[in-house]
C-alpha cells in the first residue's frame, strides 16, 4: 500500500528564454510515471475555501501550481504531512491511496491536475473511515 514516501516533488523541465522573454515548462511522457487521460484545473478558489477531502482507489495525479500558491495536507493513514505548492516548475505526484486536503489558496491561484484515469466517482474514497479501511486491506 502507498505511503507518504511515494509522494514525489518532480522537477518539470524548463526553458528559460535567453532574451528575457520568460519561461516555458513542458511535460512530456518521460516526466511523470503515467499516461495522461485527463486534465483539470482549479481556479477562482476563495482564500477561505477547502478542497479535496478524499483519496483515490486507483487514480494517480500530478498537481502543478500554475499560478499562486496553496497548502496541501497529505495523509497515508499512518502519517501526515503538509506542503506548500507555489512553483510552476515543480509538480506533486500523488499516488492512489493518499488522503489530501487543500486550503490557503492565494488570490488568483490556479492548480492544474494531470490524471491517469478518466473521471469516475467510484474511484473516490470520500469518507475518512472508508479510506482507513481501504488502507488496512
Ligand atoms: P472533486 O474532485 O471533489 O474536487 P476537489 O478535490 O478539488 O475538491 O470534484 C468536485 C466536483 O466536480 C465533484 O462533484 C466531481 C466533479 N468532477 C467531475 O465531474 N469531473 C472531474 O474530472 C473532476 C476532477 C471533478
Amino acid at each position: 500500500m502507498t505511503t507518504l514516501e511515494d509522494i514525489l516533488i518532480i522537477d518539470i523541465p524548463k526553458i528559460v528564454d535567453k532574451k528575457g522573454r520568460g519561461k516555458l515548462s513542458v511535460i512530456e511522457k518521460n516526466v511523470i510515471p503515467f499516461d495522461i487521460k485527463r486534465v483539470y484545473y482549479l481556479y477562482d478558489v476563495p482564500s477561505d475555501a477547502y478542497r479535496g477531502g478524499h483519496a483515490h482507489k486507483k487514480l494517480l495525479q500530478f498537481m502543478i501550481p500554475l499560478s499562486g500558491s496553496f497548502d496541501i495536507h497529505l495523509d497515508d493513514g499512518n502519517n501526515k504531512k503538509k506542503l506548500m505548492l507555489n512553483k510552476p516548475d515543480k509538480g506533486l505526484l500523488i499516488p492512489n491511496g493518499i488522503w489530501r486536503e487543500m486550503d490557503n489558496f492565494s488570490s488568483g491561484s490556479v492548480c492544474m491536475v494531470l490524471a491517469s484515469e478518466n473521471f469516475s466517482e467510484d474511484d473516490y474514497l470520500r469518507d475518512y473511515d472508508a479510506f482507513l479501511k481501504f488502507k488496512s486491506i
